[in-house]
């Protein structure tokens, strides 16, 4: 599968080689397109990271690449891990801090996608979706949370533009995304006195991702309508990731940050 940065984010880039040194990230959805990229940016800037997921295949592979980034950082898997169980990413988190000594940062980025009209989405199916989107963010951070509180640490969760339109056959990840920014929202109050930051990262439509491909979206006619005029890119993510958890966002928390090129101003989505 390879990676799609590459040192040329740090030597021609916009932020500080080792600017996460010493840091530790723990993301889940680590094998998917986003939070890969995320996990590649936070690795080329010094972080150690552990890559949480599912599917066991996808996970060591992912970490694997990741790994080959940066020789100076450690990468570990996390396979084997299903978001909608605490203690399952109780587990993942003893084995990061066992191996890794510590969580700084948390990507909550697993998540689950299909297309279904309303008559062909079941009960389950609907709350297949909020359980991996919503309540799997929960879990995320119930379980980091000693850890988080200990470093100061900060949460970017992964929701989406989704829910700010009524997109047809999404109802269950737009329900579920909706969820993900008001649980970062209050979050972001309640933990705030604690010294944890907590944001949204809100993608558009980015070019490469799986999520823009079930959507099985015209990218060429979606562009006329982008502000910027252009599609969005996976180096767009890494960028605002790096943002939101540096010491440049140390002000900022209970955020949507949203990364789509202005589209969703328009009425128009991805
Ligand atoms: C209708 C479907 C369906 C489909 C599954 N279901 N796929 N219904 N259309 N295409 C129904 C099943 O019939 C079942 O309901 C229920 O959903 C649960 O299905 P399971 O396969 O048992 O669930 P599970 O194994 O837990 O899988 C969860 C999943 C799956 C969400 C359904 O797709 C998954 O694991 N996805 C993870 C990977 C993924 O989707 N990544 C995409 C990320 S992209 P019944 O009633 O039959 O029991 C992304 C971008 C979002 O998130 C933003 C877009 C812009």
């Amino acid at each position: 599968m390879g990676t799609h940065l590459d040192q040329t984010f740090v030597s021609e880039g916009n932020w500080k080689p080792d600017l996460f040194a010493g840091k530790v990230v723990f993301v889940t959805g680590g094998a998917g397109t986003i939070c890969k990229v995320q996990a590649e940016a936070m690795i080329l800037l010094g972080a150690n990271a552990a890559i949480v997921g599912r599917n066991p295949d996808k996970t060591i592979e992912a970490a694997k690449d990741l790994q080959e980034l940066r020789k100076d950082c450690k990468v570990i898997a996390c396979p084997n891990v299903d978001v909608r169980k605490v203690e399952s990413i109780k587990q993942a988190v003893d084995k990061t801090v066992e191996e890794l000594g510590r969580i700084d940062f948390v990507i909550a980025g697993a998540a689950g996608n299909f297309l279904a009209d309303f008559n062909h989405l079941s009960s389950n199916a609907f709350k297949s979706v909020v359980d991996i989107d919503l309540l799997g963010s929960f879990n995320t951070v119930k379980a980091t949370f000693n850890q988080l509180r200990q470093n100061k640490g900060s949460i970017l969760f992964v929701s989406a533009t989704l829910h700010y339109y009524g997109i047809p056959f999404q109802i269950h990840v737009g329900a579920a995304k909706a969820g993900v920014d008001a649980l970062s929202n209050a979050l972001a109050v309640e933990l705030g006195p604690v010294g944890i930051r907590s944001n949204c990262l809100a993608p558009g439509g980015i070019e490469g991702t799986e999520g823009l491909q079930r959507l099985k979206r015209n990218v060429q006619k979606n562009i006329e309508s982008v502000p910027l005029q252009r599609i969005g890119t996976r180096r767009d993510i890494a960028e605002s990731t790096v943002f939101l958890f540096s010491p440049a966002a140390s002000y900022i928390t209970g955020t949507v940050h949203v990364v789509d090129g202005g589209l969703w101003h328009t009425g128009h989505s991805a």
